[in-house]
């Protein structure tokens, strides 16, 4: 990895001093003000300013979190709030940037603690605070518990990002266990028009938006199966007046960034604050601190916005490239892969997978990828996990004369792996039976016909690091996709004592993370894809060390428009890859064209996934000159600012979204019709984000515009007057491109 290189979250964790992304420098923070006179603290940033004082109670209270305000504006005191009543003691319902669950508080605390001496009583005081050049960090403590916990408050200066986390330690001469641990907590102010947004989903069918009304009372987000998950994904948006709009409105947002169990709670309190605390899920959750240890937690990232849901994912989009990716500021586009996944599955061979290789390079693919299959006894998904060596039948001579192939052919090489897994019927698990999550002599629940290795055991990790190290040392490999393919069960650790056993939830992604940092480290040219059976781990954690996901295993085009729209609320196309596979989809039986299916993935990364062997002559010329006009538009797709027009979401016939190139001088439409509307036009599509004054031509990569309109007109024309688009059929699609016409500003 470039050294020089860094991210939020490195930055983050190398204040911290935590293993992890420790190694790279910090990232500028914007400037974060503290005010003595009134004890307070303030960060402006992007168009935000986020603002905290310490109340007379020594209690660290959220004062503001809002659109920017004008340098002298006064923040306000950080005050105790009056005793509502016997059963609102003074303090209960303050809202603290980080309450440890102690005194009269009655809110979800950030951290939850019992101590060797029977002690459950824990208030964070304000200690001390210092800025510098990584960011803010204030000091709380119990002294009498002598505990100390360190908030860390990094803001990026570009989209008014902030990122905070918290390190626990334990300065006392007793053993602390940490029933709870959250990275943070964010308050919003009393209000009743809230409502909440989120992503939901199960596998195939990934990354559905939901909506519902904040009222007093809780809901937790979260995951307790291990990894981050699909059912829900670690991220949120509140929006405030109840009309959730893609270009109005106020809207805070969040991440979190960790691949483990995690949970976000949401809580609407009796004097109608919200408060957002999100970290380590406490659910089956005890982390021991001896005398001396610390614990750090994740990042939990936040924004905010008064323009509305679609500037609330463009700012998450613009971060993210920014800071989160490790090839951040300027991560290399998304190559054109070809994956065989969906033609041969299993059968992965020697000279086949050569056929397939010219295919693709003649079809302009960057980008070669062998999945499943290619080693151990790996015929189906019963066996052969773990057993990281080459399937000598399948390969007879190893894969270099493939790869050498396939770099003659001028695409680089990638391989599959789901290194934290393993089959019983494997050599690794019948060397190492004790190797998996288990509880002593309990059953050993399978998912897919696999087991998860337990990554917290230090040999697990350094087989797992040294397997994946070798393989990339004694092939010429650029590219890994790193699938995840079940969910924890029995999450046991019997060679510690039963009260560690727990740390598993932490330690096993520590070392995943540590093991993907030092790969990297080692193979810098190499690429990594988070996968987890499509999007089942896809989180701000993983992003960091990895350079593209896969967002989900359903490749059905129509499917993919909802799958790639729900995504777009939290993550950036710049990592969304998206295949163009064979039809009748494997998923759902449906039959979609050509220019469709191509239409629907060049949304994302592109790639193709379908038996190319078998294409005729016509779909080769079509695949050709679509790969081809796809290279002209990637940057804006992958890295341009996204503009939903038309949302697919709830199984809507429209669908249309469109990218404009960060330097403004391009912009791409895709639209999409499910179903014709019966003798209806498509809607006029008004674009966003041009330069009113500019001038941009427009050309068609498939698909037709209405009789009569102009080659060339202002931003302000396609913007206000709009384009009419030729969509009549189902499942019709159009793509049409932007140019700003030379020498327009
Ligand atoms: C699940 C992935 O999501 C698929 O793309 C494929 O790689 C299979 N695993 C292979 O087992």
């Amino acid at each position: 990895m470039n050294q020089t290189k860094t991210s939020m979250a490195a930055a983050i964790l190398a204040l911290l001093g935590t293993s992890g992304l420790a190694a790279k420098p910090a990232t500028p923070t914007a400037p974060i003000h503290y005010d003595a006179d009134h004890k307070t603290f303030r960060i402006d940033a992007g168009k935000i300013t986020y603002a905290f004082g310490v109340n007379d109670d020594g209690i660290l209270q959220t004062l503001y979190w809002g659109s920017r305000l004008a340098p002298d504006d006064a923040v306000g005191n950080a005050t105790p709030p009056k005793s509502r009543s016997a059963f609102d003691a003074i303090g209960a319902n303050t809202p603290q940037e980080y309450a440890g669950w102690g005194g009269p508080i009655t809110v979800m605390p950030d951290l939850k603690a019992h101590f060797a001496d029977g002690n459950r009583d824990l208030i964070l005081r304000y200690q001390n605070y210092k800025i510098d050049d990584g960011g803010l960090q204030v000091t709380l403590g119990d002294k009498a518990a002598k505990v100390s916990v360190i908030l860390r408050y990094v803001a990026d200066p570009a989209t008014g990002i902030i990122g905070r986390s918290a390190r626990i330690e334990n300065h006392a001469t007793q053993v602390m266990t940490l029933d709870r641990v959250a990275a943070a907590s964010w308050n919003l102010p009393a209000a009743t028009d809230y409502s909440l947004r989120y992503l939901t989903g199960t596998w195939a069918a990934e990354w559905h938006v939901r909506t519902r009304p904040l009222t007093p009372g809780a809901t937790d987000l979260e995951s307790r199966r291990g990894s981050t998950g699909d059912e829900n994904n670690p991220w949120f948006a509140i929006e405030r007046g109840g009309h959730w709009n893609e270009s109005q409105g106020h809207v805070w947002f969040g991440a979190l960034g960790w691949s483990g169990s995690w949970n976000i709670h949401i809580d609407q309190d009796v004097l109608n604050q919200v408060r957002i605390t999100g970290g380590f899920n406490p659910f089956d959750f005890s982390y021991r601190l001896q005398p001396g240890e610390g614990l750090d937690t994740p990042v939990f990232y936040a924004g905010y916005t008064d323009d509305g849901i679609g500037e609330a994912s463009r700012l998450m989009h613009r971060f993210e490239i920014a800071r989160i990716l490790p090839e951040g500021p300027k991560p290399k586009l998304r190559p054109v892969l070809y994956n065989s996944w969906e033609a041969t599955e299993f059968k992965v061979n020697e000279p086949e997978q050569e056929r397939l290789a010219e295919k693709a390079a003649s079809l302009g693919v960057e980008r070669f990828v062998i999945d499943d299959g290619w080693f151990g006894a790996r015929n189906s998904d019963k066996a052969g996990l773990g057993d990281w060596v080459v399937n000598r039948e399948k390969f007879p001579n190893g894969l270099k004369p493939l790869i050498d192939k396939v770099h003659g052919l001028k695409m680089s090489f990638g391989l599959w792996v789901e290194p934290e897994m393993v089959n019983p019927d494997s050599d690794l698990y019948r060397q190492h039976p004790d190797w998996v999550l288990n509880f002593q002599d309990r059953q050993r629940s399978l998912g897919r016909n696999q087991m998860v290795l337990n990554l917290a055991r230090q040999d697990v990790r350094d087989y797992v690091f040294n397997a994946l190290d070798k393989l990339l040392t004694e092939n010429d490999i650029q590219f890994l996709k790193w699938d995840y393919n079940r969910n924890w069960s029995e999450p046991g650790w019997p060679q510690v004592a039963p009260e560690e056993q727990q740390k598993v939830y932490v330690t096993y992604v520590q070392n995943l993370y540590d093991i993907m940092r030092r790969l990297r480290e080692r193979h810098p040219g190499v690429e990594i894809e988070s996968c987890s059976g499509g999007g089942g781990r896809v989180d701000l954690g993983i992003m960091g060390l990895t350079d593209e996901v896969w967002p989900s295993d359903n490749t059905d085009p129509s499917d993919r428009l909802s799958i790639q729209d729900g995504f777009s609320y939290a993550y950036t196309p710049a990592v969304m890859m998206a295949w163009v596979t064979g039809s009748p989809n494997w998923v759902n039986k449906r039959n979609s064209s050509l220019d469709f299916r191509f239409l629907s993935s060049m949304q994302g990364g592109l790639g193709i996934g379908a038996n190319i062997l078998e294409w005729t002559p016509a779909e080769d010329a079509t695949a050709r000159s679509y790969v081809e006009a796809y290279k002209g538009i990637r940057a804006t797709v992958q890295q341009g600012l996204l503009y939903r027009l038309l949302s697919p979401q709830e199984r809507a016939p429209y669908s249309a979204t469109e990218s404009v190139a960060a330097d403004g001088s391009q912009a791409v439409l895709f639209a999409f019709l499910r179903q014709g509307q019966e003798a209806q036009a498509y809607p006029t599509i008004h674009l966003q984000g041009l330069d009113a004054s500019s001038r941009y031509r427009y050309r068609t990569i498939h698909g037709t515009v209405a009789p009569g309109t102009p080659a060339v007109a202002s931003g302000a024309y396609w913007m206000s007057h709009g384009i009419d688009l030729g969509l009549r059929s189902d499942f019709d699609a159009a793509a049409v491109v932007f140019d700003r016409v030379n020498g327009d500003r």
